[in-house]
């Protein structure tokens, strides 16, 4: 028989509830040539560490015949990212380390072994866009909690939430997701206080913690006091621990490489407790089977040659100059009715515009009048909550004298239509 109409093929059902990326969307938009982009949370491409990396790239494949073959996670890469977790302030082992394919997979596979269809989570009202994309095919709750500008996740909402059965679903969440440093999009960090309190109602209500910590080595120090000495250690003056230094049981933790080295390499790693690492390793596989061998390797032959530390150090000094001009454009341009974070690091400012000003009308002004871009705050909003007055910019990816005149050019725009 032969149809003259071709059916469309059966999507599952989840997917009547799909939106393309808000995020990556815009970001299509506003890249293009010409723009100055506050826009993308993507690091410079002109510090990558592109010379190491090709050394240690063509060493691993002249020396080690198992580089392009399916393999085992490759442990030497596991040891030395139990001593990047010490230095980050974390005590862990080697068989606690699970590698992914970038922290974004470790997340991915997290919420497959927690969530059950139509469970519960809990996520801040304003949260990094993955985190949605992952939890999406569940169709979950969202339970969503506040973010304060100064201390970070509102934990008094968390255990109101928990206390009262983590209503409207009358489950408890199957997990809580919080970046507690340099969050994106807000850039804030949270308070030491909070830290230890969300750790003692995660053990009380036994709910897991996922921890996403890509910017955790990226810190810059506060931007007033000018502190640009790193000494002898390039992450000797951290100023918080992770969530994973006060509690290795119910703390799930994702590190990453794409900040700290490059985001193609797609390479990250979770720390869980070691008991559940083989089932993790079980969810990793039905979605690729292993991370590439030859990326491990060469990773952990960087990582030998010792070429972290410095990278980092210039990483750090490159960033939280780039920050500083950035507040300091703000502080001298923007009206003194808008207020924004002051990250302590990562790549993102977060402003908030007075009430009366929107956010998307701005981005079409910004983008037809001075060829500049940023996010609106409400890419990053979870389903139910709306904001109009805000916006993510972004200073990792410019010049501190692009940062300067850009900001200087939006504040035109806003202080004309204020
Ligand atoms: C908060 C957060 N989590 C996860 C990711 C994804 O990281 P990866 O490139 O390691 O998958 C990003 C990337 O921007 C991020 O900002």
């Amino acid at each position: 028989m032969i149809l003259t109409q071709t059916p469309e093929p059966l999507l599952a059902h989840w997917t009547q509830s799909m939106q393309r990326s808000v995020l990556r969307q815009m970001i299509a938009v506003v890249s293009r040539p010409g723009i100055l982009s506050f826009a993308g949370g993507l690091p410079d491409p002109a510090l990558f560490p592109t010379t190491d990396y090709a050394a240690a790239l063509s060493h691993v494949l002249a020396t080690d015949p198992k580089a392009l073959q399916y393999g085992m996670p490759y442990a030497p890469l596991k040891r030395h990212i139990v001593q990047l977790m010490a230095l980050r302030g974390v005590a862990c082992t080697e068989e606690q380390i699970f590698l992914t394919t970038g922290a974004q997979q470790g997340l991915d596979v997290l919420a497959r072994l927690f969530l059950d269809p139509g469970g519960a989570v809990m996520f801040e009202e304003l949260v990094y866009t993955g985190a949605q994309q992952v939890v999406a095919p569940f169709l979950p709750h969202i339970l969503p909690v506040s973010t304060d500008l100064a201390e970070g996740m509102n934990v008094d909402e968390v255990a109101a939430y928990l206390a009262g059965g983590a209503r409207p679903s009358g489950a408890s969440p199957a997990f809580i997701y919080t970046i507690p440093d340099a969050h994106n999009p807000l850039g804030v960090s949270m308070s030491q206080a909070r830290r230890e309190r969300l750790v003692e109602l995660a053990l009380a209500y036994n709910v897991p913690i996922i921890e996403d910590d890509p910017y955790g080595l990226l810190q810059y120090g506060d931007w007033r006091l000018e502190i640009r000495d790193w000494g002898e250690s390039p992450i000797s003056n951290l100023q918080s621990l992770p969530l994973r230094a006060l509690n290795d049981s119910h703390v799930f933790y994702l590190g990453s490489f794409s900040k700290i080295m490059a985001p193609s390499l797609r390479l990250g790693w979770i720390v869980a407790p070691e008991a559940l690492v083989a089932k993790i390793g079980v969810v990793k596989e039905a979605a690729d089977l292993e991370s590439s061998a030859l990326t491990q390797r060469a990773v952990a032959a960087y990582l030998d040659a010792g070429h972290l530390p410095g990278h980092l150090a210039r990483l750090r000094g490159e960033y939280g100059r780039r920050r500083d001009a950035m507040l300091a454009a703000l502080y001298r341009y923007f009206p003194a009715a808008a207020r924004w974070t002051e990250p302590q690091g990562g790549m993102f400012i977060w402003v908030e515009l007075p009430e009366e000003m929107d956010a998307a009308a701005l981005l079409e002004t910004a983008i037809a009048q001075e060829n500049i871009a940023f996010i609106p705050g409400h890419a990053f909003t979870v389903p139910g909550r709306h904001i109009h007055n805000c916006m993510r910019l972004n200073f990792s990816n410019c010049s501190e004298e692009m940062i300067e005149d850009g900001i200087k050019r939006l504040a035109k725009i806003i202080n004309y239509e204020l």
